[in-house]
């Protein structure tokens, strides 16, 4: 990674790219933000991105792509069969994984279905350091059951273990020994961990439990979504790594691995994902199914253009300086909001800044979602868009009780290579004026609840007149700024 200094010792994020094309950005006024909002039923997925300045939602298919990824889109071979497109795809990815097996699906939740379809049996189990929503629901609708074996230390919200991802090794050895290992569909683990603030897990770690496997006859699945994030956290904090490129550390991890999949709208920054296989037998298996569910095996439901942009994203994520924006980014946000008080998931991990809403806002009780509530409050006060990850995104329970969330967080992605520094010293900002002013924030209610996925399309509305007060102390405090 390229190192440099700042004469004044000022530690701030260098880029080392430069911007050459530019998307007009507009920012709505708060009497505007007030109605978005309103009309958008206080839900950060119903607004329209007219109406919002930073786009924090996800870093999901919105990175910013390289000169070198849009020649290459250019230069596509559109051919239904046989595309050479396909076979420069599946050359990269065989030199950076060093597996055999390639099959190409439309994203990351394409290749979870297709994985859990051949591996997944009613009532198997599959164990890993942490779920994600669209892994859980293919796994639950094969008739399996997932068990997260997460470390103590990964659910606290403040800590400084480097390595929060990480699988509880005597937990998945008792769940073995419990069940045996034949009921053990596959042990998944997870870069980046999502849903506990983009955490990494250990070359270490890794390495031990492909030895619980290897010793018990258990596949090893790596969801590699996240992985480039997962990469610069394991070279700059594990010693182990220092001295390695992180093409060795990829080749490293993948040599652990039965089976990688990923959502290429996060790895790669193109969109797509696809299935790396060590052994013929499994990849015959998923093979069958990639025309049934996603399209020909040279395409598998994707756009050459983007296949294109995959395989130069995948050799730029092998160069520390194409992948190091994101996480220092988060790490300069996190590290800002700490220093001013404000509640954050430390240490800072990839994918976002996440918020912990359950102190930002402790007088707002769960069941009136706080971290909904501070999503609301938030694009009032900014038009920043971001993710509620709390018991907003759980299912409520048959007899109506809600399944109270361990963790209440607003997540802030921070999409690659995307947005400024100055952008992010904004966000900084409106979040900093929003915590010294957090008693105005309220709760909401459903009026519209969807049974399934109710973050997605539900509406809710504030308990009381709060988000008024909150708009009319911010016209006192900003006079006419936006
Ligand atoms: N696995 C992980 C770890 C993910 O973060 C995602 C997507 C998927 C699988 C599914 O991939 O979207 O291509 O089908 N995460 C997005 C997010 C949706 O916003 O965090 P996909």
């Amino acid at each position: 990674m390229s190192e440099v200094r700042f004469f004044s010792g000022e530690q701030i994020p260098l880029e080392m790219h430069k911007v050459r094309i530019i998307q007009k950005l507009y920012l709505p006024d708060v009497d505007q933000r007030f109605l978005a909002m309103t009309e958008a039923g206080n839900n950060t997925f119903l607004l329209r991105n007219r109406d919002v300045f930073l786009d924090m939602l996800t870093d999901s298919g919105v990175n910013a792509m390289s000169d070198r990824q849009q020649a290459a889109m250019l230069m596509a071979d559109d051919s239904y069969a046989g595309s050479e497109t396909y076979f420069k795809l599946e050359q990269k990815i065989k030199e950076i994984f060093g597996m055999d097996y390639f099959l190409p699906a439309h994203q990351g939740r394409a290749c979870e279905n297709i994985i859990s379809k051949v591996m997944v049996t009613p009532g198997s189990i599959v164990p890993m350091n942490y779920h994600f929503t669209t892994t859980k629901a293919h796994i639950l609708l094969n008739g399996g059951v997932v068990e997260e074996i997460f470390t103590d230390e990964g659910i606290k919200v403040e800590s400084s273990h480097p390595f929060k991802g990480n699988l509880d090794l005597s937990k998945l050895n008792r769940l073995i020994e419990h069940n045996g290992p034949q009921k053990i569909a596959f042990v998944r683990m997870e870069a980046g961990t999502n849903l506990i603030g983009g955490q990494p897990f250990s070359l270490e770690n890794l390495a031990q439990v492909r030895d619980i496997c290897r010793s018990q006859n258990i596949p090893l699945v790596l969801d590699a979504s996240l992985l480039s994030d997962n990469l610069y956290f394991m070279k700059i904090r594990e010693e182990q790594c220092q001295n390695l490129s992180i093409a060795e550390i990829t080749r490293r991890i993948a040599d652990l691995c039965d089976i990688i999949y990923f959502s290429a709208r996060k790895l790669s920054f193109a969109r797509g994902g696809g299935i790396v296989i060590r052994d013929e037998q499994t990849y015959r298996k998923f093979q069958e199914l990639i025309p049934l569910y996603e399209g020909f095996l040279t395409y598998g439901g994707m756009s050459v253009r983007e296949m294109e942009a995959m395989t130069v994203g995948l050799d730029e994520t092998m160069d520390l300086d194409m992948i190091n924006q994101g996480p220092q980014f988060i790490a300069y946000m996190a590290d800002e909001l700490a220093r001013r008080g404000i509640p954050v998931v430390t240490p800072a991990g990839g994918l976002g800044c996440h918020l912990d809403a359950m102190r930002f806002v402790s007088h707002i009780p769960q069941q009136q979602y706080p971290a909904g509530a501070l999503a609301s409050a938030l694009y009032l006060v900014s038009g920043i868009r971001g993710m509620e990850r709390g018991t907003l995104s759980e299912q409520r329970g048959e007899d109506g009780t809600e399944t109270l969330s361990s963790m209440e967080l607003l997540r802030l992605a921070i999409p690659r290579r995307v947005y400024t520094l100055s952008q992010l010293k904004y966000a900084i900002d409106r979040i900093h004026w929003l915590y010294e002013n957090r008693s105005l924030i309220g709760g909401l209610s459903f009026y519209e609840e969807p049974k399934v996925l109710r973050f997605f399309f539900g509406k809710l509305k504030p308990v009381s007149d709060w988000q008024q007060r909150l708009v009319a102390k911010f016209k006192e405090d900003f006079g006419d700024s936006l």
